[in-house]
């Protein structure tokens, strides 16, 4: 029985949540790895249309078992609120667990996002200021609270009075604000844990008996290969592993269990945020792409960075996560294009590359080498076969390919669930 990872492979907002949802129908357990509520997944299926940003896209499908994985950092205020948003509107919470090894983000990390991204002036990174650096640098900096100590109190108090003692430091020394309160929080964060007591356990040991049953299980990536931590275009970056190989850290799951790994593209390119995009279009393409599309951020609200489908990044993409086939989504938009570009190589400093240059600086200099193809101009989202789409569309698939270099395994042809091309199935 696969497993399955389905992971971002731009720099984020490729369309993971309509994947996710459409997918979970025939699994037995969704698992996302990373992140935190920097995530805004967009779902539309016949209960409405949702924005997640915590919980797994899987939750709609009774019987799927939701995880959210130890590698995952959790604001609980967000959780509970997007817990009771969704059993207000008749969605079921009930199977649903969190990992005791995830990490907590506490209401210092949501101000030191703000005060550092402040004080990095033009460098600013153009966080979701969700908390999400902050909080990862607690983890990795061994001062960290995790969901399983909300459920002891003692040792709850005793790390958090301790991790207070270094931020309110940071916070009045270096950045001249108001401390934040011992007693405010651990109160705030106590009503939490109770609130989250009957969700947190150790998730791996869910994961581990679903495999040893021949479960099927989905791996939800968060964010894009892009914005990885080590992959990603540094330092404009999340600060998570994003790609597939992210699940193994971020919930417990050995490498040898992997099935398959599926990248999402979008069949041309978006960034929140700052950051090199060397296919950026900021003329009039790029807005009406913006605009059709209604790409605007679902966590933030911000405008997004519209360009043409950039094959060099995407094929690095494709090779540093192992990709079996991609999924493509929002192909229905490129149906007003008269002709489609897409990138092939860049210009850098006179000479021509096909991998991307390792720094930032240097892919900011870099200029798309474009390959023009001709539009469809013509309304796909009726399509249900790869045979029903235009061959104009059916060639640009087919460029892609060759392009990513593995083959094209869904097709997105509109924000419904049937709105969906399956060349080859993942389960
Ligand atoms: P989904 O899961 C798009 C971007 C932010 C910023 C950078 C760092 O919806 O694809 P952070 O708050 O993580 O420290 O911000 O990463 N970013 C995303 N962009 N989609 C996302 O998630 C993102 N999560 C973070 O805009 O540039
Ligand atoms: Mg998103």
């Amino acid at each position: 029985m696969p497993t399955v990872a389905v992971v971002g492979a731009q720099w984020g907002d490729e369309g993971k949540g309509k994947i996710i949802d459409l997918l979970a129908e025939k699994v037995d357990m969704v698992a996302r790895f990373s992140g935190g509520s920097n995530a805004g997944h967009t779902v539309v299926n016949p209960q409405g249309e949702f924005k997640l940003h915590l919980v797994p896209s899987g939750v709609f499908h009774p019987g799927v078992t939701c995880v959210i994985g130890n590698g995952v950092v959790i604001d609980p205020a967000v959780l509970i609120g997007e817990i009771d948003g969704l059993r207000g509107r008749g969605v079921a919470i009930d199977r649903f667990f969190i990992s005791d090894r995830a990490h907590l983000i506490m209401p210092y990390h949501l101000l030191l996002d703000r005060l550092e991204e402040e004080s990095r002036g033009k460098g600013a990174i153009g966080t979701t200021r969700r908390g999400i650096g902050p909080a990862y640098m607690d983890k990795v900096g061994r001062i960290g609270i995790r969901a399983g100590d909300l459920l002891e109190r003692d040792t709850f108090r005793e790390r958090l009075s301790q991790a207070l003692e270094q931020k309110n430091r940071i916070i009045t020394g270096l950045y001249k604000a108001e401390p934040v309160k011992l007693d405010q929080i651990y109160d705030e964060y106590c009503r939490y844990g109770e609130l989250l007591a009957p969700f947190i356990t150790a998730t791996e040991l869910m994961v581990a008996e679903a495999l040893e049953q021949n479960k099927k299980v989905l791996l939800e990536g968060a964010q894009g290969t892009l914005l990885d931590i080590d992959f990603g275009t540094y330092p404009f970056v999340t600060s998570t592993t994003t790609m597939a190989g992210g699940a193994c850290g971020g919930l417990g799951l050995g490498p040898l269990k992997f099935d398959r790994v599926a990248g999402v593209f979008k069949a041309y390119c978006t960034r929140v945020g700052s950051g090199p995009m060397p296919t950026e279009l900021l003329d009039e393409t790029g807005e009406l792409i913006r605009e059709h599309a209604n790409e605007r951020g679902a966590t933030t609200g911000r405008p997004r960075r519209c360009g043409w489908f950039d094959g060099v990044v995407g094929r690095y993409s494709a090779r540093v996560n192992g990709f079996s086939s991609f999924i493509l989504t929002r192909l229905d938009i490129l149906s007003i294009m008269p002709s489609i570009k897409v990138c092939t190589a860049y210009k850098l400093d006179g000479e021509t590359v096909v991998d991307p240059p390792y720094s930032a600086s240097a892919l900011e200099r870099c200029e798309p080498v474009y390959e023009e193809l001709p539009g469809w101009n013509s309304d796909i989202t009726g399509a249900r076969r790869f045979d029903d789409l235009p061959e104009k569309a059916r060639s640009y698939v087919k460029r892609l390919e060759e392009l990513l270099g593995c083959p094209a395994g869904i097709i997105s042809v509109g924000e419904r669930r049937e709105q969906t091309v399956v060349v080859r199935e993942l389960f």
